[in-house]
């Protein structure tokens, strides 16, 4: 079995890859642990987790953006506070990055912290969120806005879980692949994308190299300045466009759909500064194209009063001209004099080009 190993504040974690439930006896046998489980995965995998429940308290949860607040992490406190168990007990999170997000910040919270493990079950927590130690609540129309950096002691992905996730969710776990790839240079990106439809038919064996890939590119970001206060930033790369639309369609946009669409914008603005030339932009809008559903795209999303207001309202954005992650060169950088104008008109060529896109 292959293993990753991260180093944090906190110590080392490891997370197993592995494609069956095997892993399921070494987490049966945590003692004091307590579940808190996405309610969708708790019924689709009911015959494989079952054996981890049976007498054992758990909470489950439905996976929605407006579950991922404060409330929702102090009913898990609740019920945690009413077990024997108490700085022993053991958080183990199963779901997708909103149950990872709220158990994270309740194991951070409750008595000072706590132990906690992750089994992540969609693409994009297998693939991005499951390392890295942020916990993030959403706070009225803010998101992400609450939150702290606490890594799980110990992390299995389970390529399995990918099998039942609808079509847009596993899409939006192969933008956060892409994303990696790019971050890591224009070669690995070209090498990623010879994969794209062995990636798209959801080819186990390409899946689990690009899923270690891309956990291998974070690891490195994460180690260089785990609290985000410098080189990491760039990991949000396509982040200021992205968490924008995810606001103004009210979450109807997966994350990391959402994600690759502000990394089109992100490219556009790139392009016409000459950072990249037209054809390194074509190729990787190509990709693009082929992730993110333009169904979802409606144009009352992009109006500017909500879609440059819902940018102001991220907490990367200080006033005046904007902070971005664009690529340059060869790599990706912060740049912190984007304008409105700039953005409008990325935005429209984009949209633009969806409407005339060659889907394959
Ligand atoms: N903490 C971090 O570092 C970090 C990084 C990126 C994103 N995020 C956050 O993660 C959230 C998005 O997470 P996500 O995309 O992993 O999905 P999710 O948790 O929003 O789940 C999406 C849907 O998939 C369902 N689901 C989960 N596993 C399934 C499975 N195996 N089979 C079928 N359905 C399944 C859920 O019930 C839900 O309906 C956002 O809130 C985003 O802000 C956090």
């Amino acid at each position: 079995m292959k293993v990753l190993e991260v180093n944090s504040y906190t110590g080392p974690y490891e997370a197993d890859f592995c494609s069956d439930f095997s892993f399921i006896e070494k987490i049966a046998g945590i003692e004091n642990a307590f579940f808190v489980v996405d309610k969708q995965v708790y019924q689709l995998y009911e015959q494989e987790l079952r054996p981890l429940f049976q007498g054992k308290p758990h909470f489950l949860m439905e996976a929605i953006e407006e579950n991922k607040n404060i409330q929702e992490a102090l009913c898990i406190v609740k019920e945690m506070l009413a077990l024997p168990s108490k700085r022993n007990a053991v958080l183990v999170a199963i779901g997708g990055g909103i149950v990872q997000d709220v158990s994270a910040f309740v194991a951070n919270i409750l008595y000072r912290g706590i132990s906690w493990v992750l089994v992540p079950t969609t693409l994009l927590a297998q693939t991005d969120s499951c390392i890295g130690s942020k916990s993030s609540l959403n706070f009225e129309h803010y998101k992400n806005i609450l939150g702290y950096f606490y890594p799980p002691r110990k992390i299995y992905v389970n390529t399995n879980f990918i099998r039942t996730l609808t079509e847009k969710d596993y899409l939006s776990g192969l933008g956060e692949i892409v994303k990696c790839a790019l971050m890591a240079g224009y070669e690995s990106f070209l090498s990623t994308a010879k994969n794209l439809s062995a990636l798209l038919a959801k080819d186990e064996q390409i899946l689990l190299r690009e899923i270690e890939k891309a956990l291998r590119f974070k690891k490195k970001m994460i180690e260089l300045d785990e609290f985000d206060r410098g080189p990491r930033n760039v990991m949000n790369f396509g982040h200021t466009f992205g968490h924008a639309l995810e606001s103004t369609s009210d979450y109807a946009i997966p994350h990391g759909q959402a994600v690759s669409y502000g990394m089109m914008v992100a490219n556009e603005i790139s392009c016409k500064r000459q950072y990249i030339t037209t054809e390194m932009k074509q190729n990787i809008q190509r990709v693009l194209f082929q992730i993110v559903t333009p169904d979802l795209l409606k144009t009352e999303f992009f109006s500017g009063d909500v879609y440059l207001q819902a940018m102001k309202h991220d907490k990367k954005y200080t006033g005046g001209m904007h902070t971005c992650i664009l690529f340059h060169g060869d790599g990706v950088e912060k740049h912190s004099d984007v304008t409105d104008a700039e953005i409008m008109d990325a935005t429209k060529i984009v949209l633009g080009e969806f409407e005339n896109a060659d889907r394959v």
